[in-house]
């Protein structure tokens, strides 16, 4: 039988495949428990009002989806700035589909995308599944994003250039003077994209505005998600703010009926239920301060996180070595070598009872000699 032919770009991506349920490495591993720290997820669970406001859509889920994309992009203009406009906002499903849409939008004939090296990966797995050609830049000593690589990466056919505050997976934030250099030197016409989908959980005064470089008329988009502090993760909402006749652009690249009236209407309730995204953001916060103290107490440098996550580097095992250490005591967090960092380990905030397990085990799996490691 002849073969198709096939996009030799897709065919370089990786399969993805959704990691293990928690039941099956429970089975697997013959434990009673498993703690998951390894997707970034709410640690209290979602909003009641979006569970109340998802359940009640069920019942037309014979329908296909009708205005409640307006409203919700109606309201977060509303939210988010007086000058800005529904037509702004593009809705899709979690901020990954955003990422697509917009790689898809502007990577085409060629073209580049300027990134780092040690963030969220699928900035790469789109421009590649696009023909693009991904530019990555090393990261400063200090894992930050180098700024200045970045900058000196951009030529003509740079179409975007992605930006992550708070990086994943460091949790480090673009400062406001950082950004307003970035911005008076990167070309007018390329595209700068700032990812950030952990952006409530930043408590750093001097976070850069990027909402001000766009209602200033500048080519930027911002891309957020209401799987973190919305809690929604398997509900898939994500969206981006951008100048009008970008956001009307990109929205081209969206399927009709593209994301269900169930997520929309639980990314509406979410975004109106202050006390639950007070609690969680506090929980985060704290969880996030406890971690890095108790991580550092045992030895580890961990980096300086603004995100619901704590990511330590060059801990005395390797990374993947000890990753799979505290999957066998229960607990699931991931190397970052698929993020660019080769010797590192990123740990989800989780709920208190969980973070404090997860240090007595990490503390227990730093003291085993070498020659019990294996089945610490
Ligand atoms: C930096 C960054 N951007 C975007 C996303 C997309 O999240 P979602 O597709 O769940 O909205 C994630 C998820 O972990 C992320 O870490």
């Amino acid at each position: 039988m002849t073969s198709p032919r096939l996009n030799p770009n897709l065919l370089s991506l990786p399969l993805y495949v959704a990691g293990k349920s928690v039941d099956e490495v429970k089975e697997e591993l013959g434990l009673e428990q498993i703690i998951k720290l390894a997707s970034n997820e709410s640690p209290i669970g979602p909003s009641p009002r979006a569970v109340e406001a998802a359940r009640a859509f069920l019942s037309h889920a014979h329908r296909y989806p009708g205005s409640l994309d307006r409203t919700l992009r109606r309201a977060l203009a509303r939210r988010l700035h007086p000058d800005l406009h529904e037509d702004q906002f593009v809705i899709g499903n979690g901020g990954t589909d955003i990422l697509r849409l917009i790689t898809q939008a502007f990577v085409f004939d060629g073209g580049n995308v300027v990134m780092g090296q040690a963030t969220f990966p699928m900035y790469k797995i789109f421009t590649t599944m696009f023909n693009g050609e991904p530019r990555i830049t090393p990261p400063c000593p200090d894992y930050r994003l180098d700024l200045e690589a970045m900058l000196a990466a951009i030529d003509e056919d740079t179409r975007l250039v992605f930006l992550c505050s708070p990086n994943n997976p460091t949790g480090h934030t673009i400062s406001q003077q950082q950004a307003e250099y970035f911005m008076a030197h990167v070309p007018p016409q390329v595209v700068v994209v700032f990812d950030e989908s952990y952006y409530e959980y930043v408590d750093d005064p001097d976070y850069a505005a990027s909402l001000d470089f766009l209602l200033a008329g500048r080519n930027l988009l911002i891309v957020r998600s209401f799987s973190k502090v919305g809690g929604l993760a398997n509900l898939r909402v994500g969206y981006l703010v951008g100048p009008p006749e970008l956001a009307r652009y990109i929205a081209r690249a969206k399927l009709p009926f593209h994301t269900g009236d169930v997520s929309l209407a639980a990314a509406l309730a979410s975004l109106d239920d202050a006390e639950f995204i007070a609690r969680q953001t506090q929980a985060v916060q704290e969880g996030r301060r406890y971690l890095r103290e108790a991580l550092t107490g045992l030895g580890l440098h961990c980096l300086p996180s603004q995100a619901n996550f704590v990511t330590f580097v060059d801990p005395p095992q390797p990374a993947e070595a000890l990753t799979a250490a505290l999957l066998r005591r229960g607990f699931i967090v991931r190397a970052m070598a698929g993020f660019g960092m080769p010797n590192a380990v990123r740990v989800s905030v989780g709920s208190p009872a969980e973070n404090t397990a997860f240090v007595a085990a990490l503390a227990a799996v730093l003291a085993a000699p070498p020659c019990l490691r294996n089945c610490t």
